[in-house]
């Protein structure tokens, strides 16, 4: 595939297969009994969730949420729900599966929004956290990789709707 050349490989796929190995064993231990739902966070998180649930050799169901918080590099701080959840949640075991903690505002949003509507229980699985970027803090029951102040692209994760494509976790821009 032809790349950017501002872009830099800093995931590999090798280490992307062997974080979702792990992170697959973790979930399968705790949610092999109950036929949990899994919430994907659109756009974001659909590579990640694809390839997770394909290593998730039990019952389940998923469904995908979309909301908006970010514009070019930047977060507007503004938490919009852009596709309401179809799904019932009440007494489901739910695990949000997000593509990247970041300020923690989107997934403490998205977390308040589905304790509202009465899950049996309420997790979060995210492949990147990037802990220094934090403004409120928040709890990921299962993490892949924590990264610094980067702002990332490829294996689902866009910078202005590009890249979504690229196999690999890149850099893009300036630290
Ligand atoms: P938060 O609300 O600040 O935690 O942001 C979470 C969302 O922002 C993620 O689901 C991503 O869609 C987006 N995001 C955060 N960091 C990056 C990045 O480095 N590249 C692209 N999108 C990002």
């Amino acid at each position: 595939m032809n790349r950017d050349p501002e872009l830099k490989i800093l995931i590999t796929k090798r280490k992307i297969a062997a974080t979702l190995k792990r992170l697959a064993d973790e979930v399968r231990r705790d949610y092999s009994e109950k036929t949990p739902l899994l919430i994907g966070i659109l756009k974001g998180s659909f590579v990640f969730m694809a390839d997770l649930v394909r290593q998730l050799d039990f019952p389940l169901e998923i469904d995908f949420i979309r909301l908006s918080s970010y514009s070019g590099t930047q977060s507007s701080g503004q938490i919009t729900l852009v596709h309401e959840l179809p799904t019932s949640i009440l007494n489901r075991h739910v695990l949000i599966v997000e593509d990247i903690v970041d300020t923690g505002l989107t997934t403490t949003f998205l977390c308040n929004y589905i304790r509202q509507k009465g899950p049996a229980s309420l997790k979060l699985c995210s492949l990147i956290d990037k802990p220094s970027r934090r403004k409120i803090p928040v709890d990921i029951d299962y993490l892949g990789l924590s990264i610094p102040n980067l702002f990332i692209v490829g294996y689902g994760v866009d910078y202005n709707e590009k890249y979504r494509n690229l196999p690999e976790i890149c850099v893009i821009g300036e630290e």
